[in-house]
């Protein structure tokens, strides 16, 4: 295994974070827990823009504002290479005046700069799911094009202060999951009588913009950092081997390509450009040749499960497993889904999630969690075939370094962690941090590849 690759994991601010007193809200903030509805509010928040009373978890998330240095040291424990979090827009902007809260980028100098102590890469993803409420109250977020000028001034703000030492740059979490979270991904509230895919591929075609003004001002600042988004990547098979599953899969990928193809390649692909059309979504000139030119340098990628397509609706593979929370567990997909990637953009891939999210057991002080440690070793198993395959994978960040607040459900018994934090579904808990089982094979992994 190449000694530059990126073994290590990654968190969100909006999560994560709290310090939730010294900045402004983010759209997280404000949507409660809820396995079955949280998504739908993500969606579209309703009821919830009113602020009912009630436990909101990512308002605390789980205190990484206050332990940040006591995490930080047991991810160096862990032999973490890599780090990849968020900036907090609604730290660094309070609100839309153009002044920075210093408070807020001293905070992250101090990540930063605890993070290098401990040899560790920090990755900054610019907005994590957690952009700020203010966005989506006075503008209605990436549906406007006003806020693409605020996150352009946002991000020079932040790269100007932390290029110095930060080389990887990652725009979006996920940006392709905006087809199911138009609020929480677009910052962006449909109002009635909207057509939704109308305002959808206006909020698309702004983001794709942003992300292209964040590579520009990147390679402006230092033409040597690296800049990608993240799409989440999810293979859809076909159920049958009637065509028109096929057809069905075809359709259903393309509703997660159109990003990549653009951010990549640098043009909207046919079937982009018809929809933005039929939707009058006005294409300017000048927001064309800036797609064009500020292409990324890599592509951040998030592996979790695969779907299906079938004709006669939604299907479970009758081939796979789930997890408790009914995502399929597909490590051959994860292969799969590397492979047509490189095969579709020839651009260096870094793995920036992949993990299992299921319930923990406490047993006498310890976490003995080898379902997790079975899930990530049938992963990396299958990247590493992809690597012999001869894709260019750079890095492979696990989801997540510790436990933080689910964002489908805002659970916190939903975890993800190498690290179990104490905090429960109903806020209680005294954030106290144990090391797992699969922190300490984590470790050995990382040991054994770096020799
Ligand atoms: C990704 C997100 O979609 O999946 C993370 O980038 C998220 O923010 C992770 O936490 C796992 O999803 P969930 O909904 O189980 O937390």
């Amino acid at each position: 295994m190449n000694k530059e690759f990126l073994w290590g994991s990654s968190i969100s601010g909006g999560q994560c974070e709290g310090g939730y007193s010294s900045r402004s809200e983010t759209v997280v903030d404000i949507i409660p827990q809820g396995k079955e509805t949280r998504f739908a509010y993500l969606n579209h928040p309703g009821i919830y823009m009113q602020r009912p009373e009630g436990f909101y978890p990512s308002q605390d998330g789980i205190e990484f504002y206050e332990h940040y240095k006591e995490d930080i040291a047991l991810f160096a424990e862990m032999g973490l290479k890599a780090l990849r979090f968020s900036v907090l827009w609604s730290r660094i902007f309070l609100d839309d005046s153009l002044e920075p809260n210093e408070e807020g980028l001293q905070f992250y100098d101090n990540v930063i700069d605890e993070l290098i102590k401990h040899h560790i890469e920090p990755i900054i993803t610019t907005i994590h799911f957690d952009m700020p409420l203010w966005v989506v109250e006075k503008y209605n977020g990436f549906a406007n094009r006003k806020v693409v000028e605020l996150y352009e001034h946002y991000v020079r703000t932040i790269v100007q202060r932390y290029h110095d030492r930060v080389k990887y740059w990652i725009s979006f979490c996920e940006i392709n999951v905006m087809n199911h979270a138009l609020y929480m991904v677009g910052g962006t509230i449909l109002k009635d009588g909207e057509n939704r895919e109308q305002v959808l591929h206006q909020c698309a075609y702004h983001k794709l913009l942003a992300n292209a003004l964040l590579v520009k001002t990147c390679h402006e600042i230092d033409p040597d950092l690296k800049v990608g988004c993240e799409v989440a990547g999810t293979p859809c098979y076909p159920l049958t081997s009637s065509p028109l599953d096929y057809q069905l899969m075809m359709e259903e990928q393309r509703k997660d390509s159109r990003y990549t193809d653009v951010m990549v390649k640098g043009h909207f692909p046919y079937y982009f450009l018809k929809k933005l059309n039929e939707y009058h979504i006005d294409l300017k000139e000048e927001d064309m040749e800036i797609m064009k030119k500020n292409t990324l340098d890599f592509i951040a990628v998030s592996y979790y499960k695969t779907a299906l397509a079938s004709v006669d609706g939604v299907k479970d593979n009758p081939c796979l497993e789930n997890t408790p929370f009914d995502w399929t567990i597909d490590p051959v997909g994860f292969r799969i889904m590397l492979n047509q990637m490189y095969e579709r953009y020839e651009k260096p891939i870094m793995v920036v999630e992949n993990g299992l999210g299921t319930y923990d057991q406490v047993e006498d002080g310890q976490i003995h969690d080898d379902y997790r440690i079975d899930y990530l070793n049938q992963h990396i198993q299958q990247m590493e075939l992809a690597i012999e395959d001869g894709v260019d994978v750079i890095g492979y960040l696990t989801w997540a370094a510790l436990d933080v607040v689910s964002t489908s459900e805002g659970m916190m018994s939903k975890r993800y962690g190498f690290i179990y934090v104490d905090r429960q579904d109903d806020g209680s808990g005294t954030f106290k941090r144990i090391p797992k089982d699969s922190f300490y094979w984590y470790q050995k992994l990382i040991k054994e590849r770096m020799k």
